[in-house]
């Protein structure tokens, strides 16, 4: 059906467009032998409003988080033994300098506290070091760690900034539900804050994603379909090449920055309606764009990320709002006509009785990224057809 030299597959979805998609996510498959780096936690980071600003003196005349410990909790989703931690500054104007970084678990096992279990403490590290510089619009994974952690069970992280970040735009996710602490001084190896400064705030900073080496007992889905398509003749000669890198890069990289980091912040300043006039624009500037080289453009409709009202695990990009913009977004890609043609992975990947949630045996667990089982479903789903 296309003669081509490269594809473009698009996927993306309003939650993933700035966290890492679980579907084309290079740093979900970043090899390391037998097996594999899969995020565990992830939250989407996006510029900081003014009123989610730490609170003062946190919030300095010329720089947030001088000389400070932030010490935040989260929950993993799955079990691991080894982990690795990510930080971002996307959204950053200028360099973010980490000082110190630890880990451990909470005190009772519990978001929100203060407290830490002392013997669990490690101190993370960055390409070998205690601290580490992110670029602005930049992201760092920290070198893997041996810390041992439960499905569902809760992690603290404990960083100090010596310096803060100059200016008062900061990448944060304030939707965090959990509350964070903060303290004057390098606290990060503290079994508590007691400071008296300390203060607390119910936002997440910097802080974007936790990877855990999983046993790789199979690839990604672009593997899974390049494996199809080499069995198959008139594919066998045609390279899948997986752009993606972990975060909004894909885009980025691929498409050029603009219309993406616009997309983004556009996007996270509002909700409803807004957000998906504006991601029709943007694919509609993406299509645009793709054609405008001639090269063909697949759109993917987006992957459901709902929890079942038993679930232990709530899935925090899922809200009826959101699920109403996926079927709004995903309606869009199905009959707008802007793609050369449409892999409905929606459809693949959905629990037929209730749409907006994954078939369990297609869901890893946090109700958003696909299993082994999912991977291999839309593979095998692909029709090669396109390609002849
Ligand atoms: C933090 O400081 C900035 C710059 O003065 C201000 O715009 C913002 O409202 C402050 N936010 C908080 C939570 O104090
Ligand atoms: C840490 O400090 C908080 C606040 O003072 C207190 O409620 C908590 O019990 C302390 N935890 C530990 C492990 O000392
Ligand atoms: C950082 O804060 C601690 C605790 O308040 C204080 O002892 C220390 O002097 C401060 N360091 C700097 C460089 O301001
Ligand atoms: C922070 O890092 C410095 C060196 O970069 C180190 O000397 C110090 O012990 C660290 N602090 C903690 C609490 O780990």
């Amino acid at each position: 059906m296309f003669q081509l030299r490269s594809i473009f597959l698009i996927a993306l979805s309003c939650a993933h467009l700035v966290s890492s998609h679980p579907l084309l996510n290079r740093a979900n498959y970043d090899k390391a032998g037998d097996s594999h780096w899969v995020n565990i936690w992830t939250t989407m980071p996006q510029l900081v409003e003014p009123a989610n600003l730490p609170p003062i003196p946190f919030n300095g005349s010329t720089a947030v988080f001088g000389n400070t410990t932030i010490r935040q909790t989260l929950q993993v989703s799955l079990a691991a033994q080894e982990i690795r931690i990510r930080l971002s500054n996307a959204f950053g104007p200028n360099e973010l300098k980490i000082t110190n970084v630890t880990i451990g678990l909470p005190e009772r096992q519990r978001v929100g506290v203060s407290g830490l279990q002392t013997k669990t403490l490690k101190t993370v590290t960055f390409n070998g070091g205690p601290d580490v510089d992110i670029p602005n619009g930049g992201m760092v994974v920290s070198d893997p760690i041996k810390f041992p952690v439960k499905a569902q069970s809760a992690v603290m992280i404990s960083m100090y900034l010596a310096e803060g970040q100059h200016g008062f735009a900061i990448t944060g996710h304030p939707g965090s539900r959990t509350t964070s602490y903060l303290a004057f001084g390098d606290w990060t190896g503290a079994k508590n804050l007691t400071d008296s400064s300390v203060q607390s705030t119910d936002h997440w900073y910097f802080v974007s994603g936790v990877e855990a080496r999983l046993p790789s007992k199979s690839s990604g889905w672009p593997d899974l379909l390049l494996a199809r398509m080499q069995k198959h003749e008139p594919t066998s000669n045609i390279a899948v090449l997986n752009q993606a890198a972990g975060g909004n890069r894909i885009l980025q990289d691929g498409l050029g920055p603009n219309v993406i980091s616009r997309l983004d912040r556009d996007v996270l300043a509002q909700s409803g309606a807004e957000i998906e006039k504006k991601l029709v624009a943007a694919y509609e500037q993406i299509a645009t764009r793709v054609h405008a080289l001639g090269i063909p453009l697949f759109g993917a409709t987006i992957t459901p990320f709902g929890s079942s009202a038993s679930s232990d695990y709530v899935q925090p990009y899922s809200s009826p709002e959101r699920e109403k913009t996926r079927q709004q977004i995903n309606k869009f890609i199905r009959q707008s006509g802007v793609f050369d043609a449409v892999l409905d992975f929606d459809r693949v990947l959905r629990d037929p009785q209730v749409p907006s949630q994954l078939l369990k045996q297609y869901d890893i667990g946090d109700h958003l990224h696909p299993s082994v089982a999912g991977y291999q479903a839309l593979a095998d789903y692909f029709p090669l057809g396109l390609f002849e």
